[in-house]
């Protein structure tokens, strides 16, 4: 987060006399350029929808209330945030319909915003406004001031321009890019689309917007020059980081966004000591915890919540979510692993994939082997065990040392219900065998390649179940009779 490089508020870095916070987010607009079904805000960046991120952001601010104005894909958008606010915050909703413009859009917001303390207006399209800027504007407006979050860039081209008095300290109002003078065109500091405003205040203010501009829309944009009109101070609270304040209109965009997001994450991992083989190559799309000495190699995706022991290596093009993998193991290429809501988890020293997949609730134990094509789902494999090749183990309890050969399945499932299969210590299982569950493979026991095994067996017992074979000897294949 880049702090501001220049700021014209009176500094307040408690902001406590702003009093509580309610935020506005806007999302009621249509996303035209995305083309897309799905209204915009839902779009995801690293694997969050983009109105998440910002109620996210607005709930560690300490904000007491969140209203977001929805119009264009309303239900939806309504129904998914439903789902991402914490308990914390009072959660309200607010329609515009048609969508008049932005100060019609914070007018439909104003009967569910108190009247005291401060109120924050963001955009449910700009997903990377920082915390820390925002505590920054919130202190700003301290209670009493319009306070703005601007920035200046190279090409101000489309935004709103803050204007200021002729020494360039005092802002006087912002005018749209479609309402602005050559002169004002000219001004490179913009309105961000950000602003803390005390509550009173700007309800007042709400109520005086016009149509009367080059959009025939409500600009919100207007309650800086009312403030000033009015004798409120109002000020710019300037910073330098263009991403944060980067709205999301295509797909082009989303993915721009997309790479600075997941750059800085690759960065912020090897400023840790993560050996990234190509930061350029990495896609975070939740939590992951490092140990020492890891390594990933290129185009994997890390999903959820994800920790990797010390010394853990990842190889090319693997997609691993919700897992704990512990140190010193070694994850080769083409695996996907997907702990789900219970989780997985690799154990010390274990050796997976080439082409491995990991379901909810695999657990493997330490120097655990699973190779390619082997598939595991709720199933717990104690230390050493191993299963190397194009194997399915599905809610099994799989014993130390076990060898389960290429080609065995645990049939666990009879059409209705699912069952347990448990293989104790030491057991080898050979190649293409069917253990249909419910059943127990005794420990130190071994299954005869081939066999379909329908009942529980001994420790330490032989177990053959498939037709004997049967020899004829100088058998004669049929010939053909001639023409
Ligand atoms: C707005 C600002 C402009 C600023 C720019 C920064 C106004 C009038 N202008 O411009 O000064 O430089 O943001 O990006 O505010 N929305 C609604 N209802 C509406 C209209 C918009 O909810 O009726 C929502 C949109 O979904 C979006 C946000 O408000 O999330 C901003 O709307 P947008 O159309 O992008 O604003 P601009 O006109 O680009
Ligand atoms: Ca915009």
């Amino acid at each position: 987060m880049t702090a501001s490089s220049r700021s014209t508020s009176p500094s307040n870095p408690t902001g406590l006399e702003a009093g509580p916070l309610a935020v506005v987010v806007m999302a009621a607009g249509k996303g035209t350029r995305m083309k897309s079904r799905l209204p915009k805000v839902l779009h995801r960046l690293a694997g969050q929808p983009l109105i998440g991120r910002v109620i996210d952001t607005a709930t560690r601010l300490g904000a007491a209330r969140i209203v977001v104005v929805t119009g264009h894909g309303a239900d939806e958008v309504e129904g998914a945030v439903r789902g991402l606010a914490g308990a914390s915050v009072a959660l309200d909703f607010a329609r515009q319909e048609p969508q008049l413009g932005t100060g019609h859009a914070v007018q439909q917001a104003a009967p569910r915003l108190p009247d005291a303390g401060t109120v924050l207006v963001l955009s449910g399209d700009v997903p990377l406004i920082g915390e820390d800027t925002l505590r920054a504007l919130v202190a700003a407006s301290g209670g009493e001031r319009l306070a703005l979050l601007t920035i200046e860039l190279d090409d101000p081209t489309g935004y709103g321009r803050v204007v200021r008095d002729a020494a360039g300290a005092q802002v006087q109002a912002i005018v749209e890019h479609k309402d602005a003078t050559e002169a004002q065109r000219a001004i490179r500091e913009i309105y961000s689309g950000v602003m803390a405003a005390p509550a009173a205040a700007l309800k007042r203010w709400l109520g005086q917007l016009r149509n009367d501009n080059a959009q025939v829309e409500y600009y919100l944009t207007d309650v800086a020059r009312i403030a000033v009109d009015e004798g409120t101070p109002v000020v710019a609270e300037v910073i330098a980081d263009e991403m944060q304040v980067a709205g999301v209109n295509s797909p082009s965009q989303l993915a721009a966004l997309e790479r600075v997001w997941q750059r800085r994450e690759a960065e912020r991992l090897m400023d840790a000591g993560v050996r990234l083989a190509d930061p350029a190559r990495f896609d975070l799309r939740g939590e992951l915890a490092c140990g020492q000495d890891v390594e990933i190699d290129v185009g994997c995706i890390f999903e959820g919540r994800v920790e990797l022991g010390e010394g853990v290596r990842i190889g090319a093009h693997c997609v691993i979510a919700n897992a704990r993998i512990a140190a010193g193991a070694v994850i080769h290429p083409f695996t996907h692993i997907d702990g789900g809501k219970e989780g997985a988890v690799v154990g010390a020293g274990a050796l997976i994939g080439p082409y491995a997949r990991l379901r909810p609730g695999a657990q493997l134990g330490a120097e655990v082997h699973v190779g390619n094509f082997v598939e595991i789902k709720n199933s717990t494999l104690a230390d050493g065990a191993k299963a190397n090749h194009l194997a399915y183990l599905g809610d099994a309890t799989v014993g130390a040392r076990v060898n389960y050969g290429a080609g065995s399945i645990t049939a666990n499932y009879d059409g209705a219900n699912k069952h347990r299969t448990v293989i104790g210590d030491d057991v080898h299982v050979g190649s293409n065998c069917v253990l249909v569950a419910p059943i127990t493979i005794g420990a130190g026991g071994t299954v005869g390649g081939g066999s379909t095994v329908t009942k529980s067996t001994e420790p330490g017992a032989l177990t053959v179940a498939r037709g004997r074979q049967v020899s004829f000897p100088n058998w004669q294949r049929p010939k053909k009779a001639p023409k």
